[in-house]
């Protein structure tokens, strides 16, 4: 067991960050969710990890004693697979494309973006260049996938976009180095969380109003049935003394879902780093539920810190 992230920073952390634009992204969330975070906690798991902005964020304070991190995006795992496994290859291979890239005029480089989409790698270290340049290059930096699972966002008007971040992409490896990661569902991800654990979770989203839905992160499509049902995996830590954490927005379909269960509720305003249709950049405000005030994850809790 360690000390929270609320910790003094050691010297020589990496300074981790994340190493693609995600959609929905957390990076001005993380300090919060930090702040309402459990003073101590065993291990971190974060099963819905996206960009992994708030991972990076708690990484960055204090190492963690151990990190689950998962997605069920398999194009995204295999990209952190290759960053905490192959940096050095890695970033020779994103090299190489920055330097048939970056000297192209517009159309010459749109036709290699189209190209480099148009590929299907099996290897995860070919997989995560992809990936990662293409993140780079498309049109407002997002993932966004079609009915068939496959990247389909345009290319972008980048004139000196980073392709490959060295000191970012060794940073992210360091910071991944003992994290165990899988690409599942989040029931499934969240089946190994224990007693002392602390879980955030942060799925898509409900919706705001009816043309403000993004939740094409995966070919599956994220509904109100995924909510209700992440809602009882949220009931299962709590019972079992895991400590959770869950954003989401702030919309009454949200509240009702976890009124009167033990859970507490604050509302924080954030502005978007990534939006599709380009507008509504003012801060949109973003629900906060948190476990810690449950009695079962209160007696859990207590019990660890009695034998630390
Ligand atoms: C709001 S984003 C997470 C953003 C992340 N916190 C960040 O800072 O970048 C939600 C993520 O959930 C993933 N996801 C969608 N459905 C899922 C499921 N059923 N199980 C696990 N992950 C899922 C998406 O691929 C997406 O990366």
């Amino acid at each position: 067991m360690r000390l929270s992230p609320s910790a003094p920073q050691p010297d020589n952390r990496p300074m981790a960050q994340p190493f693609l634009k995600w959609a929905g992204g957390k990076a001005k969330l993380a300090p919060a969710i930090i702040k309402r975070a459990p003073r101590w906690f065993r291990r971190y798991h974060e099963p819905f990890l996206g960009g992994g902005a708030v991972f990076f964020a708690i990484a960055k304070a204090q190492p963690l004693t151990g990190a689950h991190l998962n997605d069920a995006n398999e194009e995204l795992m295999a990209c952190y697979q290759a960053v905490r496994d192959q940096p050095e290859p890695l970033l020779a291979r994103l090299e190489a494309l920055a330097a048939a890239y970056l000297p192209l005029a517009h159309e010459a480089r749109a036709e290699l973006y189209y190209r480099v989409r148009a590929t299907v790698p099996t290897l995860a270290i070919d997989r995560a260049a992809r990936l990662i340049f293409l993140n780079r290059t498309c049109y407002n930096g997002l993932f966004r996938v079609n009915a068939k699972g496959q990247f389909n966002v345009p290319h972008g008007r980048y004139s000196n976009p980073a392709i490959a971040d060295r000191a970012r992409i060794l940073a992210a490896s360091e910071a991944l180095r003992d994290a165990e990661l899988t690409s599942s569902d989040f029931e499934t991800a969240c089946a190994a969380a224990e007693p002392g654990d602390l879980v955030y979770l942060d799925p898509p989203y409900v919706p705001l109003s009816d043309t403000a839905s993004f939740t094409a992160y995966t070919a599956r499509d994220f509904g109100p049935s995924d909510q209700r049902r992440l809602r009882d995996v949220f009931d299962s830590l709590s019972r079992r003394g895991v400590a959770a954490l869950l954003s989401n927005s702030a919309h009454e379909t949200v509240r009702d879902l976890y009124r009167d269960r033990g859970y507490t509720f604050e509302t924080v305003a954030m502005s978007r780093a990534v939006n599709s249709v380009g507008r509504g950049r003012a801060p949109i405000p973003e629900l906060l539920v948190s476990n810690l005030e449950h009695p079962a994850v209160r007696e859990a809790f207590a019990t660890l810190a009695r034998h630390a």
